[in-house]
């Protein structure tokens, strides 16, 4: 059954001391790129430590139906591409559930091809906005048609041959960087994309191993300039995808919240385009040791030692944004039990997100005793360092919104909150933590 369809309340009460070590979930990013890519490359990519969440599942489906062959044999994944440019037309719509990621870099890998491709959603998905990713589409040459407000469902036809575009990314996203360079693949010439704010480079880090032309430079006002040449052959790789930032994020946090709790997560995708939250809760004072730090498969990775500690507010600077753009919610939680404000600013893109996070939260820490102020692009958390008082006597439910962000979050806040804190869904967490309960539980959490 896909997350979402039945919901499945869940509830967390205040735990005892968290300990062991765990390994986080594949990097659903690194996760989705490694599919997309292996299934346009020319020959075999083996994937190790891919993210069997529900977004990356989609997305392996979406390759299989333009033509890739995806397997699994053992614990390896085995990715048989098409190679650059022979993407095939799919027999139906290209269903991508809950995965913006998915959908939006998809769009960009296929939209530029000679044939229709017809993109749905779930209920989260349809409501998010397509028009970041086909406005730039639309200058490379493909027609569109959309529903209203530039929502799902989308139907692309490329052009004959497309245009290579130079492209200023008016928002920071990733997703609409990568899903630019993706349609340059298959437009002859270079395709610019320019940023003004850096955001995670995985879609370039990766396009360079598989063997594309790609450049980064740094333009004289300080934004990256990212140009790649077109029609360039890809060929299959070998990866071995780190552990996800943002849901080590869960037990992370839980660990400083929870008294007496020493855990380790071990094999955590460092790179500095990810690691904002974890900066950011050491300027509040967490004891977070970086350990082993090592360079792999083309990434920083280390394993994290976190003991809980006593938080402080800060004001968290508005330029780390883009690097800790999904944690906000789990960092609103950290700041519930922190001393003082904590003031998160310049959020106006978590509105967009699988749910809109910024009411979502708010919502949720007020239903659970925090004092809390949203305005519209910003948040400020009053905390609470004791959790006195904090969780809901009564059991009412935190509105998770199909937002499996949401749902982790406020579990996590449950496990130092004076009363439960309860979710009305905690299935949609499947979408990039399947296991999340069993490895929280495990530590000693107690989620029902
Ligand atoms: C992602 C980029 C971010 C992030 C999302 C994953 C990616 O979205 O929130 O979860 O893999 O490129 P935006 O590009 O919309 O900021």
């Amino acid at each position: 059954m896909s997350a979402g369809l039945i919901a499945r309340p869940a509830i967390a009460r205040k735990s005892e001391a968290l300990r062991g070590t765990v390994r986080a979930p594949g990097d659903k990013s690194i996760s989705h790129r490694a599919l997309m890519l292996g299934g346009l490359a020319a020959g075999r990519t083996r994937i190790t430590d891919l993210l069997e969440g529900d977004d990356v599942v989609h997305t392996a489906r979406a390759m299989q139906a333009l033509g890739a062959t995806v397997r699994k044999e053992g614990e390896t994944w085995i990715v048989d591409g098409v190679g650059n440019g022979a993407l095939l037309a799919p027999d139906a719509p290209l269903d991508f559930g809950n995965a913006g990621t998915g959908c939006r870099l998809t769009m960009g890998l296929v939209g530029v091809y000679d044939f229709a491709t017809t993109f749905i959603g779930d209920a989260s998905l349809i409501k998010r906005p397509m028009g970041r990713v086909l406005d730039p589409l639309r200058h490379m040459g493909v027609q569109v048609t959309a529903a209203e407000g530039g929502c799902l469902p989308v139907t692309l036809s490329g052009p004959k041959t497309a245009n290579p575009v130079s492209y200023r990314l008016p928002m920071a996203s990733a997703q609409v960087k990568s899903a630019v360079l993706l349609a340059g693949l298959n437009a002859p010439g270079i395709t610019t994309v320019i940023e003004p704010v850096m955001t995670r480079d995985h879609t370039e880090r990766m396009l360079q191993a598989f063997g594309a032309n790609l450049t980064v430079e740094t333009g004289a006002g300080g934004e990256r300039i990212i140009r790649l040449q077109g029609q360039g052959r890809l060929t299959g790789q070998d990866i071995d995808v780190p552990g996800d930032p943002s849901s080590a994020a869960f037990p992370l946090v839980a660990a400083l919240l929870v008294p007496g709790s020493d855990i380790t997560i071990r094999n955590v995708l460092m790179n500095p385009t990810r690691t904002g939250l974890i900066v950011t809760l050491q300027e509040m004072g967490a004891q977070i040791d970086v350990l082993n730090a090592r360079f792999q498969g083309g990434e920083d990775v280390a394993d994290l030692r976190v003991r809980s500690s006593e938080l402080k507010g800060i004001t968290v600077p508005e330029e780390r944004g883009p690097s800790m753009i999904d944690e906000y919610p789990v960092l609103a939680v950290a700041a519930a039990f922190a001393e003082g404000r904590t003031v998160m600013s310049g959020l106006e893109e978590l509105r967009v997100k699988e749910s809109d996070r910024l009411s979502a939260v708010a919502a949720g820490l007020k239903l659970n005793g925090v004092d809390c102020e949203e305005a519209p692009a910003s948040l400020v958390v009053h905390g609470r360092p004791s959790g006195k008082g904090l969780g809901n006597a009564a059991g009412a439910a935190v509105a998770t919104h199909l937002d499996h962000r949401i749902a982790m979050s406020f579990l996590v806040m449950g496990l130092a909150s004076e009363h439960t804190v309860a979710v009305d869904d905690a299935t949609i967490i499947t979408t990039s933590f399947p296991e999340f309960v069993e490895l929280m539980t495990g530590l000693g959490a107690t989620i029902e």
